[in-house]
């Protein structure tokens, strides 16, 4: 079988040799395989590796730190946080199209991790964490495009890097093996995907403060609950949503009318069919509560029982 000690073992010497001098940067998502391919080069040069997080502010609760602590000080990573959250805020005003959104964050991505990167000395590599899927994914023969996602194409050639993708011929869970053996903590190596444009595209419509802090707020219960019932690593993703629609309810003696949260979880081996799980009634109880009492201007939380096709796994 594949041994993740071999294969670490010779992609770190390949990396020394191929990657004799100067510096290589590499873009932390908070995600497994960005994690694993850092950590990987990261073995082989040392503090020749510098990575960066770009924070769109799009991201889950505590993100930004659990980052900075599992990934920057945990594994001893020169690392760059940029919060660019009020940039990307700024460029997404008043847009509410679903693939607009995502290509202006791609975007405003690139932009960010091109300005942070631009400043370093003699940087000469760019890492990526790009998977056998995602190699036979985007090398062409699919027919429709369903949601575009984004990562740093065309950063490359402008920035004069060399593209380095150590973890090109691994699937998944040979990525989650390699992690283990790297020494990267549970909490990344059994994450949920995460997509790219973060909350952006579990909100429906445009993105404001108001709808952001509060899909994050919900997301945190949702998250944490699934998690205090065990069943975070049977279940794929777990999530709210921002429906975009209000509903009348009733607060005390006061009408409210307040916006519609749905909750989302569902049971996917690669993310392209999904079904959604049926959680505990008890849970859904405990969740609609917690929402509805922590983030109290909430009038309505639902339960998305669509499985996938026909409804994808995001809402946008
Ligand atoms: P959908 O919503 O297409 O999601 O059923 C399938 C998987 O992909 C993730 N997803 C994205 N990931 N950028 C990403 O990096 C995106 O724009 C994006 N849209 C969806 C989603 O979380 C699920 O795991």
């Amino acid at each position: 079988g594949w041994d993740p000690r071999d294969f670490g073992r010779r992609a770190v010497d390949a990396l020394r040799q191929q990657l004799p001098e100067g510096r290589a940067v590499v873009a932390l998502s908070g995600g497994v395989d960005s994690a694993t391919a850092a950590a990987l080069v990261h073995r082989a040069l040392g503090d020749r590796l510098t990575a960066i997080f770009v924070d769109h502010g799009l991201m889950r609760q505590g993100e930004p730190d659990f980052v900075r602590r599992e990934l920057g000080e945990r594994l001893g990573m020169p690392l760059i946080a940029v919060d660019a959250g009020a940039r990307f805020l700024q460029a997404l005003r008043g847009v509410r199209d679903p693939e607009r959104k995502r290509r202006i964050i791609g975007q405003e991505f690139i932009r960010v991790f091109e300005e942070t990167a631009g400043a370093l000395p003699d940087v000469r590599y760019l890492v990526q964490g790009t998977l056998y899927p995602d190699v036979v994914e985007s090398g062409g023969g699919k027919t429709a495009t369903i949601k575009s996602h984004h990562n740093v194409g065309g950063l490359p050639e402008r920035m004069g890097l060399r593209l380095v993708e150590p973890l090109r011929f691994l699937f998944k869970d040979e990525v989650r093996a390699l992690a283990r053996e790297l020494g990267l903590p549970d909490r990344i190596v059994d994450r949920h995907p995460f997509p790219g444009p973060g909350l952006a595209v579990r909100i429906v419509g445009e993105v404001t403060p108001e709808a952001l802090e509060t899909v994050r707020a919900c997301d945190a219960i949702v998250v944490e609950e699934v998690e205090r019932a065990g069943l975070a690593r049977e279940v794929w993703q777990a999530f709210a949503v921002w429906t975009g629609s209000y509903s009348v309810g009733v607060k005390g003696d006061a009408r409210l009318y307040g916006p519609v949260v749905a909750v989302r979880c569902v049971q996917s081996h690669d993310g392209m069919t999904a079904d959604w799980v049926r959680l505990p009634y008890e849970l859904l109880d405990r969740i609609s509560h917690r929402i509805t009492n922590e983030v109290p201007y909430v009038s309505r939380v639902v339960y998305d029982i669509s499985p996938k096709p026909p409804a994808t796994i995001e809402w946008e």
